[in-house]
């Protein structure tokens, strides 16, 4: 299974997925990374796997539907069976969605439908949440509202910062990513069936 993956930021969730892959039995390869931030600290696990990068800058376009379209553009060079958002941190715009539903998935650091959006963990914490989760979604043209491949609750401990309760989600989400990405590609889960469920 050949996967594009796009990041934003630190992508120790790609870096998960590119060491899971290095592993010859595992049926799925990183063909490409993406971000919309040419200075996006995970481009560096890409290169140590010596898997190519592209970046294509928000700023660079007019409008985001033209950079949504160079967006789309990079990725389908690469001709990939899946796409990864793993703190990919912009929303796509509806036609780049569309052209690569279902095979477009994200992780998030929340239990779904808890707290969607760009700041699940803080929400949960400002909420008083005594529990939050990791989930791995479908992408649709909603936020966060896809349908839901796997979830797992984590608990929210007394004194818990963003910081302290993301990094013991983000494992979770890794660990989710992974066998999905694996279930995917030996066929025990289909995209389609579920985004028509
Ligand atoms: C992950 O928790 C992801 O779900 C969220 O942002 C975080 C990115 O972490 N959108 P990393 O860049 O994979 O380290």
């Amino acid at each position: 299974l050949s996967v594009v993956v796009l990041i934003s930021g630190g992508g120790s969730n790609l870096r998960a997925l590119l060491e899971a892959a290095a592993d010859a039995e595992y049926p799925a390869r990183v063909v490409a990374v993406g971000t919309d931030r040419p200075e996006a600290e995970g481009l560096t696990h890409a290169e140590d796997f010596g898997v190519p990068t592209f970046e294509v800058a928000l700023s660079s376009f007019e409008t985001r539907d033209a950079w949504g379209d160079a967006l789309l553009e990079q990725i389908r060079q690469w001709n990939p069976d899946l796409v990864v958002l793993s703190g990919f941190m912009r929303l796509l715009p509806a036609h780049v969605v569309d052209a690569l539903a279902p095979h477009l998935i994200n992780t998030h650091p929340a239990y779904l439908p808890e707290f969607p959006g760009a700041h699940g963990v803080r929400d949960a914490l400002a909420a008083g949440a005594t529990q939050t989760g990791a989930s791995l979604i479908v992408v649709d043209n909603g936020v966060d509202s896809g349908p839901i491949i796997a979830r797992e609750r984590i608990a929210i401990v007394p004194g818990d910062t963003e910081t302290s309760l993301h990094e013991r989600i983000k494992p979770v989400e890794r660990r989710l990513l992974i066998q999905a990405v694996l279930d995917i590609a030996n066929g025990n889960l289909d995209l389609k069936e579920l985004s028509k469920a």
